[in-house]
């Protein structure tokens, strides 16, 4: 079964053996490569439309694995009851409705062993969520398809204490302080392990942030002269990240 470029490197992050739930599952391609794979020995997906409801429960009755895939209606995390999976799958899915699909449901959320997500967009909140709430990042990657870059945060229940051990994680490598809202965004751990896409990625940004600056600088408006202010804040910030990546990706 071919999959998406995306789709297999969430896979890959799937431990062998594990119940997954894959929240906002769509056309049940996951699951079912999940399955093939021989990766998972069962999948619940779980979506909440009823159009990729229908199209997931075709998909898998096609390829015959209804007996290790279940396509639920439901909304999030909801759509399971706690401790039926041990990883989550979320993927596609704006950062913000990820951080509020994860906080409706503490109780699934405590049985869970590790998340895969892959959010589009307000990538900082996801990780400053994940650390106020007892998630350790244990691994990022970053895949480009169609020219389109996808952050992947994989986080798992943090193993000291709570707060105090995500934030002692989560220092700089560089300056040991806090990590600036500009690493957050990025990826504290893709900057950490100098990702190959990393540079092209903060390339991309800069620019994505220059055309921004742009449009705001035709604006007096009081807050868009402050969003400027804190964009050309954030490119200078960028553009030191890019300098030194580089420099070291030189020198070795
Ligand atoms: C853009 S698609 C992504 C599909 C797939 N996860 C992927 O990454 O290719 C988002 C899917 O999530 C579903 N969805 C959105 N919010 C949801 C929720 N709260 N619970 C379950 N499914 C949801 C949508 O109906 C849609 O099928």
């Amino acid at each position: 079964m071919r999959i998406s470029k995306r789709l297999k490197t969430l896979a890959e992050q799937v431990q062998p053996g594990r119940v997954v739930v894959d929240v906002g599952t769509d056309h049940a391609y996951l699951p079912i490569y999940l399955i093939l794979k021989g990766i998972s020995p069962r999948v619940i997906g779980v979506e909440i439309n009823p159009g990729p409801l229908r199209s997931a429960q075709q998909q898998v009755e096609v390829v015959g694995l209804t007996h290790q895939i279940e396509i639920r209606f439901g909304d999030g995390l909801g759509g399971i009851q706690p401790g039926e999976a041990q990883v989550a799958v979320v993927a596609g899915m704006g950062g913000n409705t990820i951080c509020d699909l994860l906080e409706a449901s503490p109780k699934v959320l405590a049985r869970l062993h590790r998340l895969i997500l892959q959010p589009m967009g307000a990538m900082r909140r996801v990780r400053e969520w994940l650390w106020q709430h007892g998630w350790q990042i244990v691994h990022e990657d970053l895949v480009k398809e169609d020219q389109i870059f996808y952050s992947i945060i994989i986080a798992e229940p943090s193993r000291q204490e709570k707060e105090k051990g995500a934030a002692d994680r989560y220092k700089s490598s560089t300056s040991g302080e806090k990590f600036s809202e500009v690493e957050l965004e990025i990826g504290p751990l893709l900057l950490r392990a100098q990702h190959p896409l990393l540079s092209e990625y903060l390339h991309g940004q800069i620019a994505h942030k220059e055309k921004i600056t742009a449009q705001l600088q035709q604006s007096h408006d009081p807050a868009a002269v402050a969003k400027l202010k804190e964009y050309t804040g954030q490119i200078k910030e960028l553009k030191g990240l890019v300098f030194s990546l580089e420099r070291k990706q030189k020198l070795e």
